[in-house]
């Protein structure tokens, strides 16, 4: 990447935006910030936001705007998001996005350097979440066929429990897919005609799909 600035991943539920952003995020040793695990570490922890937040995720919904932008203000005036930071699942819906250029558009501020929509077909959207397990310690996303643990239920990385998410129950993944058809897919049209954005084949095994982003971003291999 040339120019420091922020990134953002663009995609339905199960694209695979999570888990390219750990990567990417690590490659560029940025913070990676995703509102899905925010808002879920909220709904751990009991607070304010985590018991507005818990019954609308549940039913595969958005969370108010309002939250999600006051969230996103108070993590981006921490000191290590002042090179960068990757998004992850936000903005998803237009006053989210205008929302973010107002609080990136004051001088001295980065903007956005590339937003980074991962399209994949709705059958393999929906045989990649059916299989996640995510470990409920330190977040890393499985596949219980594409990417299995080495230890059955246990995570390879810290050896935390691994668990299904309880928005990928069938009937929820549909909400969740069809939320984003209607109101996260014309962010395409938004950022279309601006400068950075980029479409990627979500289909291919994690390495495939890394390569092709790499490629976008300037990045060796
Ligand atoms: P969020 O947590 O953001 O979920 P999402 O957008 O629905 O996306 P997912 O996390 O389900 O999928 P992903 O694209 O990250 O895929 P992953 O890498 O895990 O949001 C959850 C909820 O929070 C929302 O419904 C909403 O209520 C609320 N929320 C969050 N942000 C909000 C916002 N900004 N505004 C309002 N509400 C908000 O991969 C999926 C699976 O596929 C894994 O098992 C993985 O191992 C596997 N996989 C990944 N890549 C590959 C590959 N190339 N080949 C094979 N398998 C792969
Ligand atoms: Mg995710």
């Amino acid at each position: 990447m040339k120019a420091p600035g922020h990134i953002i991943f663009l995609g339905a539920p199960g694209v695979g935006k999570g888990t390219q952003a750990k990567i990417i995020a690590q490659r560029l040793l940025l913070p990676h910030v995703s509102t899905g695990d925010m808002l879920r570490a909220s709904v751990t922890s009991g607070s304010e936001v985590g018991r507005r937040a818990h019954a609308v995720m549940e039913s595969g919904a958005l969370v108010g705007d309002d939250i999600i932008l006051g969230i996103i203000a108070e993590r981006l005036a921490h000191n290590d998001a002042s090179g960068g930071v990757i998004f992850d699942g936000f903005p998803r819906t237009l006053v989210q996005a205008e929302g973010l250029d107002r609080l990136l558009d004051s001088a001295g501020k980065l903007g956005i350097k590339h937003v980074l929509h991962i399209v994949l077909a709705d059958e393999e959207i929906i045989s990649r979440l059916s299989g996640r397990r995510v470990c409920e310690k330190c977040g890393a996303i499985y596949h219980v066929n594409f990417h299995p643990s080495i230890r059955e239920g246990l995570c390879d990385r810290c050896g935390g429990e691994l668990r299904q998410r309880d928005d990928d129950r069938p009937e929820v993944l549909r909400r969740r897919l069809a939320v984003y058809k209607s109101e996260t897919a014309p962010l395409v049209s938004y950022y279309l005609s601006k400068p950075g954005y980029a479409e990627i084949e979500g289909s291919g095994d994690t390495a495939a799909v890394s390569a092709r982003i790499a490629a976008i971003l300037g990045l060796e291999g």
